[in-house]
This record gives structure tokens, C-alpha cells and sequence, in this order.
């Protein structure tokens, strides 16, 4: 059995969890190809018996560079892919969004899987409500999820009936969320970010980093530019913290949100979802993450 693993992660949650379900596949007896998004040539996938797809949770939804990917997909009548995912307190209905997008493709979705993990934006505290996830129990999670998602694959090319799950009903309560936040709505509330040109020493790593290309280093200084997606790994990452916005504008927003994310994770602590790996009062929203960055610059000296 031909199986790829294709994955987007930024700060590398996703890629540990794709890991683990690689290592599950080949425990399994399969091997497994492992790619990033930008690697792979939507050429190949055809070849392949079993892909899967797998992505961190922005904005209660896939992040846009992987639903273009989706949507830009050729049709596979009938192949096999399944969808995972990493994410803080709120997954919503992102695993059914994207098996809704590939099935549009003719694919077959045949498995699901979402990990907690940690990871946060430059104007909400660290640590977070998730931090200290994923732990070594949703590792050993994965690769179960891989060894098993391996073992069906097989049985269902074999042509054994009723193995396919149901991508499930979607929860009412996270629909209006995804749905709002469209580029236009997060371009119209979010603080426009912009290379301070004295702290930028053209490192590129931005530019690098950046999933939509949306940095340009050939400028004199790189500049920020269209498209953006929001997800600020510039403005976490660049070493001199050089990639600034007006953040105290939206650091108010922190303590409500919270608020209900912490009440979505009792709930699934409740249902035996969720473990707390940190003390949910102990979060500091003084003390928000790109003060800390400013802070280590100026240790740094
Ligand atoms: C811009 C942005 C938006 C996010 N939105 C959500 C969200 O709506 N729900 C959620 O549960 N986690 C959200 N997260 C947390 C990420 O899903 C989580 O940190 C993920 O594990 C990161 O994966 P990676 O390390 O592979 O990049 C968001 C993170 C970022 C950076």
C-alpha cells in the first residue's frame, strides 16, 4: 500500500502528530511518503493508495493556504485520504470542512483524527489553556490512529462494506465562527503589521516562513504585503521582533475569549477529552506574548 503523509505546521505541533501517525502507518506493515504542503506536486497523488492531509486550526477552520490546496486539487475519483488536525481550545467543525472540500474531489474520506496542542498569537497570553500538549498519551493516540487507519485502508480496497465513517454532523454553535472570518472580515479588525525598518536586519526568515509568500524580501527593506492569512509566525519568530503592530489595540479581546475557551475545555474535560496539563488561573494576560518577545530583545541587549 502507497501512502503519503502531507502536512502544514508552523510552529511544528502538526508535524510531531503527522510523525506519529507516519511511524503508526509503518508499524502497520505500510510504508509512508511525508511531505509539506509546499512540497508536494498534486501530480503524484494519484499514485497513491492512502494519503493523508493534515493541518493546524486557525480561525475555527482550516488556515486559507490549505483550503486553496483543497480547492485547487484535481478530481480523485475514489482514492482513500484521511484528515487530522492540531489545535488549542476550539477545533469547531474543521475536520468536517475539509472532508466536505475533498469530497467535492470524488475522495474518500476514511478516517479522522485532532490532537491538542499548545501554541498561541502575539497578543494572547503565554502559556496557554492547551500548553503542555500534545503529551506522550495523544503521541501513542496517533501512532494507534496510524496502525489503525493502515489496517482499514486494506479492508476497504479489499471491498469490505460500512468502514467509511461519517464526517458527523457539524456543531451549530462554531458554524458563525468559521464563517465570519473570512480574509475580509480579519483584515477589517486586525491591526495592520509592518517591518520596523530600524530592528530589521533582512534575515529572510519571514519571508521563508511566510505560507502565502506574502513577505517581500527583495525589498529594501522586506515589506509586508498582500495576501496576508493572519497567522502572525512572522511577528512570533523574527529574531529581532521587527514585525510590529499596533497589538495593544486587540489585547483586550484575550480575556473574554478566554473565557469561553476555558469553558469548552471544562466541557470536554467533563466528557473525558481533555486533560489539563497546566492551572487554567494561573494565565497571565498582562503579560501577552509579544511583550515577552520585546522583553528578551531588550535582555539581549
Ligand atoms: C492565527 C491562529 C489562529 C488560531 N485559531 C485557532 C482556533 O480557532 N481554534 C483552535 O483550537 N486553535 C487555534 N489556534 C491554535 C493552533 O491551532 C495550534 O497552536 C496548532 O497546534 C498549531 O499547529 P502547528 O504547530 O503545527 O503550527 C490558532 C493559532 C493561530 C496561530
Amino acid at each position: 500500500m502507497k501512502t503519503l503523509i502531507i502536512y502544514f505546521s508552523q510552529s511544528g505541533f502538526t508535524r510531531k502528530v503527522a510523525e506519529q501517525i507516519r511511524d503508526g502507518i509503518v508499524e502497520a506493515g505500510g510504508t509512508c511518503d511525508f511531505k509539506t504542503l509546499r512540497e508536494v506536486k498534486t501530480e503524484s497523488l494519484a499514485d497513491y493508495d492512502l494519503v493523508g492531509l493534515g493541518t493546524p486550526v486557525f480561525y475555527y477552520n482550516s488556515p486559507f493556504n490549505v483550503r486553496d490546496f483543497m480547492q485547487g486539487l484535481p478530481d480523485l475519483p475514489d482514492k482513500q485520504w484521511f484528515v487530522f488536525c492540531s489545535h488549542g481550545s476550539v477545533m469547531g467543525n474543521t475536520l468536517i470542512y475539509m472532508a466536505e472540500a475533498l469530497m467535492k474531489k470524488g475522495i474518500r474520506v476514511v478516517g479522522y483524527h485532532d490532537t491538542y496542542a499548545d501554541g498561541t498569537i502575539p497578543f494572547y497570553p503565554y502559556p496557554t489553556l492547551t500548553t503542555g500538549h500534545p503529551d506522550e498519551q495523544e503521541y501513542e493516540e496517533a501512532r494507534a490512529f496510524g496502525r489503525e487507519i493502515a489496517e482499514r485502508s486494506k479492508r476497504i480496497a479489499a471491498g469490505e462494506q460500512g468502514l467509511i465513517p461519517e464526517p458527523g454532523e457539524k456543531k451549530q454553535e462554531w458554524v458563525q465562527q468559521s464563517e465570519s472570518f473570512t480574509l475580509e472580515f480579519l483584515g477589517s479588525v486586525m491591526p495592520p503589521m509592518h517591518i520596523d525598518e530600524e530592528r530589521c536586519i533582512q534575515c529572510g526568515e519571514c519571508a521563508e516562513a511566510c505560507p502565502v509568500d506574502g513577505i517581500d524580501p527583495e525589498a529594501d527593506p522586506p515589506r509586508m504585503q498582500d495576501p496576508c492569512v493572519y497567522c502572525y509566525y512572522c511577528a512570533k519568530i523574527c529574531p529581532e521582533v521587527a514585525i510590529v503592530a499596533d497589538w495593544e489595540k486587540v489585547v483586550p479581546i484575550a480575556p473574554p475569549n478566554y473565557k469561553r475557551y476555558r469553558e469548552v475545555l471544562e466541557e470536554a474535560a467533563a466528557r473525558g477529552e481533555f486533560r489539563w496539563l497546566m492551572d487554567p488561573d494561573s494565565l497571565d494576560f498582562e503579560d501577552v506574548l509579544y511583550k515577552q518577545r520585546e522583553r528578551e530583545l531588550k535582555e539581549k541587549g
